[in-house]
């Protein structure tokens, strides 16, 4: 295991050991992209450069780049790398905004509606606000179920609904925070049937589902490497032929004049020996973790009785490596602390909103009251998760939880 806590111990041994329940946040770089990584950054060169060094560079990126395509099922012209999840769906969602309306110089045409979820992660809402609020956009949030998911029907429904102004549809493969599965392929082809084009933000889908993006439909598709134990940092937009985004980063064009900067070859190699890595393991992966996933729900249920399990029941519209549980008369936050207290760590939501006091757009979104959203906690499993680590978890549940109410009476 390549993860070390804070005293320098390994997660799983010694006393000192953390429980770590926050591989959604960002899971332990593997060994083997950690030797790769450190090898390549003792190396010369910038991937654009001429000369030996660089052209060396340039093999690594291009290897990366075919694995990566491999491994999600891509071409690897299809393959831009970026800076992480956060800057790929910045760049399909507001790059293929403005190629719908002719580039910027266009002014907006008389595609303005961009079609999303109410459940998207931040880099995905924020961006369709931010061209609501600066490029006349009009967003519209499609309703999810309880569970989260998007129906197709309401998607095609709201394409029918005012033909020929829809600009794109952006829908995630799976939600960060409740785990929740979407049906792309089905949603993917009602878009492909209008002409519209079609992002999907698979950065949580990359590490623990089949995720083809030929097989999607998808015109565009977002990946990170850090959530399948590659480094932060390093991401990569899939963008099919033909797809062509505005750029967002002007500069010296190094990825298809879609993206520029100079490329991270160390980062990039990383991110492909951890996809390659990842995608051997990833099937026997996944029925491991659904196996803890559902030990982990039931020793919860055990110890709570009325927590209440968010997003859908466990099976295969869920993450197998998701858990998010209401605990009624709670506040999350508080929990999180008396939990972190005994070494195990979770999260009230996605990373990037945790710390701010407000409950969960995702929970809101799916029918839940405030009380109920703030009164969350997700736990999210992955490659160092072992039995132990579970068992601590409901071990210490039911008193945290006792605790927890008593503070917010
Ligand atoms: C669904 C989803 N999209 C995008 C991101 C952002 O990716 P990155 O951290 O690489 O910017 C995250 C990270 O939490 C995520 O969970």
């Amino acid at each position: 295991m390549g993860y070390m806590d804070s005293t320098g111990g390994r997660p799983g041994q010694g006393p000192d050991r953390v429980v770590y329940l926050d591989h959604a946040a960002t899971t332990p770089l593997l060994p083997e992209a950690i030797s790769a990584m450190t090898e390549e950054l003792g190396q010369l060169g910038n991937p654009s450069s001429l000369h030996n060094a660089g052209r060396r560079a340039r093999r690594v990126v291009e290897e990366s780049r075919e694995q990566i395509a491999e491994v999600f099922g891509a071409r690897p012209s299809e393959v831009i790398f970026t800076g992480g999840g956060t800057e790929a769906d910045n760049l399909a969602v507001k790059g293929l905004y403005w190629a719908r309306q002719g580039g910027r110089q266009g002014g907006p045409g008389k595609r303005r509606q961009v079609l999303t979820t109410p459940v998207e992660h931040h880099a995905v809402l924020d961006s369709v606000h931010w061209l609501t609020e600066h490029e006349a956009a009009q967003q519209t949030l499609l309703p999810v179920d309880p569970a989260g998911t998007l129906r197709p029907a309401a998607l095609a429904e709201a394409i029918e609904a005012s033909p020929g102004s829809v600009a794109l549809v952006t829908v995630m493969w799976a939600n960060n925070e409740v785990g929740t599965v979407q049906p792309i392929a089905e949603l993917a082809g009602i878009a492909r049937e209008h002409g519209i084009p079609f992002h999907t933000d698979a950065v949580q889908a990359a590490g623990q589902l089949p995720v083809s993006f030929a097989a999607s439909g998808a015109d565009a598709l977002t990946v990170t490497a850090h959530k399948f134990g590659g480094p932060v940092g390093a991401g990569a937009l899939l963008l099919a032929r033909g797809v062509q985004p505005v750029p967002v980063l002007h500069g010296g064009g190094q990825e298809s004049e879609v993206r520029s900067g100079t490329l991270d070859a160390p980062a990039i190699r990383a991110f492909a020996v951890a996809a390659a890595v990842m995608a051997e393991r990833r099937e026997e992966e996944a029925i491991r973790l659904a196996g803890l996933r559902d030990d982990l729900i039931a020793q919860v249920l055990a110890a709570v009785p009325d927590a209440i399990l968010n997003g859908p029941p466990a099976g295969p519209n869920r993450l197998p490596g998701n858990v998010h549980f209401s605990f009624p008369g709670c506040e999350g936050d508080a929990l999180l602390m008396l939990l972190d207290a005994k070494g195990i760590a979770c999260s009230t939501g996605s990373a990037c909103t945790a710390g701010v006091a407000q409950p969960s757009h995702v929970l809101l979104a799916m029918g839940a009251d405030e009380a109920r959203a703030r009164g969350s906690l997700r736990f999210s499993l992955g490659h160092t998760t072992t039995q132990e680590d579970v068992d601590a978890l409901g071990a210490a549940i039911g008193e945290a939880v006792q605790r927890a109410r008593r503070a917010n009476r």
